[in-house]
């Protein structure tokens, strides 16, 4: 989704922008553009398409400037034309102003219907357009750029980052944040402002988190953050941990298959220090502040979109069973407007890999304003809590959350999500301990899991060992436009992200559906146009899973199964079978079979020749609606 990278430095600030904006690529995008503003000469330059077009125009012309902001855009309002990329400009009679924008102004079309009436033109069909104008207007009236920028701001309804230059003022960049994710990065002699800090990597570690309705004012070296009431506000500044190294693609032809077998060291690092084998039980210290309130729950409801929603379904299967508690989940995008009933004593549980996605975070609010009980206030002397299982540090959802747990699986830049999968469904297990174990999860069952957990790095080792198994197969599953996949139990929600996997980064039309479902309607699809992939590990559903087997055979469709290792009674239904490893119990077996589901999606999309980590039409973050 859209990206911001600024820098004020005093000198030369192009190479910045250009790899800011590289870095930023991942999150995928449709056009780019820069604007270096100088008293004496500006440059604005932006292109359609991927952001070799924009390097290309920029080696050109080589613009200069003290200050420069970039963006690559991922289209909205508007078609990814040249003209609809932003920086978007509007002059004044002193000089121009030109901006760039992550988010969605609502209000737009007023606020343009009264610009046109002083006889505004505009060039693009942007909502963004009409804050750059909005901006002149006010300078022209002769406010300096920072009231400018305030007074325009506090008429505005939607969302925005915003990174802003004007020409009479060319060692100066203002920027805003509401809603959508801006970080100042700062540095002896310049200031940068990025959506994203893998932009600004390499250039600092020190890094700040505006909040939501603050303005930010950068000048070389210093900067002031103001409130929407102009109110001066401290931050912190914190040091980053991300390393250059985490961001690169380290010898692996894609990102996708970099961050599938970083799965095993992720683990690891989601699980250290957190869990106790002697009382079965996990520690986590983000949940401290809830801890009071756990032997009241009366429930769970989840939140969250794509991958994580799948994750937050196979959580609702294990956590049912280690909580006796019933958990319901639901897509961030429909519980924020269907009127949910959140009833007391539930603890929210919002699971984001970036922490910004839009909908996961407005469903997140509306699970504190709807858990916001009287009866609630009186016991804890606050409304239901609700915890965040987010990787990204320091986002939104993170730091709006009331407790939680990081998922600390490492930046994620393919576009397709799958350490953040594993680690969202290990942080459940771990919550999940942490609640069963102070309810009626014996300690032997909860000792039980803790091992599982210690065991799943080299279990998960041993199948990326086996990646040439699945590459194989999947050169086959390469050759179908349609493919089912099928699960019982927990692997019901597998079969869905497995689905999601394949389709998302192979293009090739796939659907999953509960095993059981099958005779119900998806049975009618099966023949030879239709690849079925059967998710058929030794569990207490085995056997009836063999017989959804027998009815997909029985009806001439070819199957690809991921059963267990050494089961060889499975070759009866197909040649194409893999297994995960035989002592991995019921909490950890759909961990395992996504990983194949992972490795097959990414070798069928290889095959296919598809853009494996950047998708057509995807994003990484969602940020808007
Ligand atoms: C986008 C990404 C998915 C991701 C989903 C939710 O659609 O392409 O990979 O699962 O957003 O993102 P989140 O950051 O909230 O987990």
């Amino acid at each position: 989704m859209c990206g911001i990278v600024g820098c004020v430095n005093g000198s030369s600030v192009l190479p910045v922008l250009v790899d800011g904006l590289k870095r930023m690529e991942y999150r995928g995008y449709d056009s780019a553009g820069v604007a270096l503003l100088r008293a004496d000469r500006s440059t604005v330059i932006k292109r359609a398409g991927k952001l070799v077009e924009l390097a290309a125009a920029l080696d050109e012309s080589k613009p200069t400037g003290a200050a420069g902001i970039g963006h690559s855009r991922w289209a909205t309002h508007g078609p990814p034309t040249e003209v609809n990329a932003h920086p978007h400009v509007a002059s004044w009679a002193g000089g121009s102003i030109a901006l760039v924008h992550n988010g969605i102004i609502e209000n737009y079309a007023e606020l343009k219907a009264g610009l046109l009436t002083q006889g505004r033109t505009f060039l693009s069909e942007t909502d963004t357009e009409v804050l750059a104008h909005l901006i002149a207007v006010a300078r022209s009236e002769g406010k300096d750029l920072l009231e400018a920028v305030r007074t325009v701001l506090t008429q505005v309804r939607g969302t925005f980052a915003l990174a802003i230059l004007d020409s009479t003022e060319p060692g100066r960049m203002i920027g805003a944040r509401r809603g959508s994710p801006l970080i100042v990065g700062v540095a002896n002699d310049a200031i940068y402002l990025a959506s994203d800090q893998t932009a600004i990597l390499g250039h600092t570690d020190q890094l700040v988190f505006l909040d939501d309705d603050e303005i930010v004012d950068c000048r070389s070296g210093t900067y002031t953050v103001i409130d929407f009431e102009a109110s001066v506000q401290r931050h912190e500044v914190h040091r980053s941990e991300l390393q250059l190294e985490e961001i690169q693609k380290s010898g692996f032809p894609h990102f996708l298959l970099k961050e599938i077998h970083a799965q095993p060291e992720a683990v690891r690092d989601i699980l250290r220090g957190r869990l106790i084998l002697e009382d079965g039980i996990s520690h986590l210290g983000g949940l401290d502040t809830i801890m009071p309130f756990l032997p009241w729950l009366d429930g769970i409801d989840t939140v969250a979109c794509g991958t994580s929603y799948y994750a937050g379904l196979v959580g609702s299967y294990l956590l049912e069973r280690m909580t006796e508690l019933p958990v319901h989940v639901a897509f961030a995008s429909e519980f924020r407007y269907r009127s949910p009933v959140v009833a007391k004593g539930t603890l929210g549980m919002v699971i984001s890999q970036s922490g910004e996605t839009a909908d996961t975070l407005a469903a997140l609010r509306e699970l504190k304003r709807r858990g916001n009980h009287p009866q609630e206030q009186r016991r804890r002397g606050g409304g239901n809590p609700v915890i965040g299982l987010v990787n990204v540090v320091g986002s939104s959802i993170a730091r709006e959350v009331d407790g939680g747990v990081y998922l600390h699986a490492g930046p994620e830049i393919s576009v397709a999500s799958t350490k953040a999968f594993t680690a969202q469904v290990i942080a459940q297990l771990l919550v999940g301990l942490q609640i069963g174990r102070n309810r009626r999860l014996p300690i032997t069952e909860g000792q039980h899991i803790v091992r599982a957990l210690h065991a799943l790095p080299d279990q998960i080792q041993r199948i990326l060992d086996r990646s040439a198994d699945i590459e194989a197969i999947a050169d086959r599953v390469a050759g179908y436009d349609h493919v089912m996949f099928l699960g019982r139990d927990a692997l019901y929600p597998v079969a869905l992200e497995g689905a999601l996997k394949l389709k998302e980064v192979s293009y090739i039309q796939a659907e999953a559906h509960a095993a059981g479902e099958m005779k119900h309607g998806p049975i009618a699809l099966t023949g030879p146009d239709l690849l079925t992939i059967y998710l058929c590990p030794k569990n207490d559903l085995y056997e009836k899973a063999r017989s959804n087997l027998q009815e997909v055979k029985a009806r001439g469709g070819t199957l690809v199964i991921v059963g267990t290792e050494g089961d060889t009674s499975l070759r009866e239904f197909s040649d194409d079978v893999v297994g995960i490893p035989a002592e991995a119990p019921i909490w950890t077996q759909p961990i395992l079979v996504n990983v194949w589901l992972q490795l097959l999606a990414y070798y069928a999309a290889v095959k296919r020749g598809t853009d494996v980590d950047q998708p057509r039409n995807l994003a990484k973050s969602v940020t808007v609606e």
